[in-house]
């Protein structure tokens, strides 16, 4: 990647998380500028510091999820995929097609009460399953597990539906996420404490079509 300054990106050998241990803040990232502006191509010029995890990165590990969910499923009990939108939108129509098995697709919308970055844990949701989960076996697709709060509550709340099984796959996640008790089985990278957007995550509803994970310059939010 030209001039950009994303971390190193070698997987754990035990595992498929990858752990960003560099931390790409914005004064050591590459200034947006006429020779290093990635968001430029999208319509978003002069708005983003960094690339945190480049778009082939990306995809590669969302082979190596889908390959390890489908592991873990059979032909006979695909799994139902639940997609919590809107974030997780654009990760898992690339995890399904990545699948080697079929999966069937589920949409949830939940709101968390909170700031415009950070979530409270008490949810609300705004768009319910259109089917009964009873005897499935789910998996629950996140973009990013960052308190926990969400995902914990989510959880719970699918396990009253009588499930055979629910797991978690994640692409990102934050390391206040540890805090909480929930068994995310399935991760993508560990990142660090930074606000990120791109490839469904998003700041006031923009940078979501991004195809990359990157850092907002600290100007947009300030
Ligand atoms: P949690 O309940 O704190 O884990 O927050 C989960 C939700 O907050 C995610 O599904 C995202 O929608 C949003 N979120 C958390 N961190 C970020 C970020 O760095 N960028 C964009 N959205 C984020
Ligand atoms: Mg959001």
């Amino acid at each position: 990647m030209h001039g950009s300054s994303h971390a190193d990106l070698g997987s754990s050998p035990d595992g498929v998380v990858t752990t960003l241990t560099t931390l790409v803040s914005s004064d050591d990232a590459t200034p947006a500028g006429e020779d290093w502006d990635p968001g430029a191509v999208h319509g978003y010029p002069g708005e983003l510091s960094a690339v945190l995890i480049p778009a082939e990165a990306l995809q590669a590990k969302i082979v190596e999820l889908a390959r390890a969910v489908a592991a873990d499923h059979t032909l006979e009990s695909p799994p139902l995929l639940i997609c919590v939108l809107k974030g997780a939108v654009i990760f898992v129509t690339d995890f399904a097609r990545a699948m080697p098995i079929p999966s069937e697709l589920e949409f949830m919308a939940v709101t968390s009460y909170g700031s415009a970055t950070s979530s409270s844990g008490v949810v609300r949701i705004l768009k319910d399953l259109d089917r009964d989960i009873t005897g499935r076996r789910v998996v629950i697709v996140e973009d990013i597990i960052d308190s926990g709060l969400t995902l914990s509550w989510l959880v719970k709340n699918l396990a009253t539906r009588g499930p055979a099984a629910i797991d978690v796959v994640a692409l990102l996640r934050k390391p206040e996420a540890v805090k909480v008790d929930v068994d995310v089985r399935y991760v993508g990278f560990d990142i660090p404490t930074e606000f990120v957007v791109g490839y469904g995550l998003d700041y006031a509803e923009r940078y979501r079509d991004l195809p990359f994970v990157g850092l907002l310059g600290e100007h947009m939010y300030r």
